[in-house]
């Protein structure tokens, strides 16, 4: 049996994972960090770094507990390599590559957004490629077709802002601060979704990409407009409405892509996945195709998810020697 320990620190959750290669999860713990940038409406970088710092020894320490192993039941340690911030990528890389020598175990480099698609195999084991995958963060809008084991071919993207980061952006301007995406769910379970009909960018009829730079402009626009008039808008019917329009479109180009390319499944993956409009509009629309998830604890960021995208590499040989090091605009597409 093969354990594998995953080591997050892109953002702002310091995270470890410890997995076999069974699928089964030994450990699973989070350090997050949102109590901490709350105040600043957003994640400060360097506070992250020093965050990531203070955390990472107690974290991972507390996962191989929790899994009831010592250093040498290891068979290799898992970091992510990018994309993310670079002082916050390098505490969890750093730390990762001390341990790996220190134990005289491999070093295996993995990419942040592989970890968020691959970790569906967790709950979702019998998943097979080719897949669709909608991966939804707060610095990504992706529509991926998974063709193969480490063969991703990149359908659509954001052309401003992501997903996650027009919730975010839009949280903060209607009051409801950060993390706007849980924020805004929140609210929405309150609100009329049809109060307001705000913009849809279906930028040109066959293109996948996104764009939610207008929507936040439109909600701000709302507001002045409502502050003049001196009309009264209810935060639950704006976050309700807000959350429809951004999951309409997302949920739309998916299902689009996934029957123009034939595939029968799409996963969703990364924060924004956790949103249950989301996972609705998707349901709703999907007409036989199969729309899988992951648990909430899987959504948000986490080592697990490192540690299963690092399966396929073990499986390979594929390790990084020492000199592996961050890189916060890593590619994974073909
Ligand atoms: O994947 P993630 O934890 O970190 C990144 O890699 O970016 O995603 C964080 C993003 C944030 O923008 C957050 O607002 C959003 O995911 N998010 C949600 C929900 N939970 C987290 N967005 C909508 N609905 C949610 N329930
Ligand atoms: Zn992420």
């Amino acid at each position: 049996m093969t354990i594998i320990l995953g080591i997050e620190s892109s953002c702002d959750e310091t995270a470890a994972g410890i997995i076999t290669d069974k699928g089964e999860v030994l450990a699973n713990v989070i350090a997050s960090q949102v109590d901490v940038h709350k105040i600043y409406g957003g994640v400060v970088p360097e506070i992250a770094s020093r965050q990531h710092l203070l955390a990472i020894s107690p974290t991972v320490e507390e996962a191989m507990q929790k899994a009831g192993l010592v250093w040498q039941d290891l068979d290799a340690v898992a970091v992510t390599q990018g994309p993310g911030l670079v002082g916050a990528l390098l505490v969890g890389l750093s730390y990762g590559k001390g341990l790996a020598q220190a134990i005289g175990k491999p070093i295996i480099g993995v990419h942040h957004l592989e970890g968020h698609l691959l970790v569906n195999f967790i709950e979702h084991p019998n998943l097979q490629y080719p897949f669709l995958a909608l991966i939804v963060s707060g610095s990504h809008s992706d529509i991926v077709l998974a063709k193969a084991p480490g063969r991703y071919q990149l359908l659509g993207q954001s052309r401003d802002d992501a997903a996650g980061e027009a919730f975010d952006k839009i949280s903060r301007a209607i009051g409801l601060g950060y993390p706007g995406g849980p924020a805004i769910q929140k609210a929405a379970q309150n609100g009329d979704p049809q109060k307001y009909t705000f913009p849809r960018a279906w930028l040109e009829a066959d293109s996948f990409d996104f764009s939610f730079s207008g929507l936040k402009s439109a909600i701000l626009n709302f507001i002045r407009q409502c502050e003049k008039k001196g009309e009264i808008w209810r935060v639950e019917d704006v976050a309700a409405s807000v959350q429809m329009a951004i999951c309409d479109v997302l949920s739309a180009k998916a299902i689009r892509a996934a029957r123009l390319f034939g595939v029968n499944t799409i996963v969703l993956a990364g924060g924004v996945a956790a949103n249950s409009c989301l996972r609705n509009c998707l349901r709703e629309r999907a007409d036989g195709l199969q729309i899988l998830w992951p648990s909430p604890i899987y959504c948000t960021d986490n080592g697990v998810m490192i540690a299963q995208a690092a399966l396929r590499k073990w499986e390979k040989k594929d390790f990084a020697d020492f000199s592996l090091n961050a890189c916060p605009g890593l590619q994974l597409y073909e």
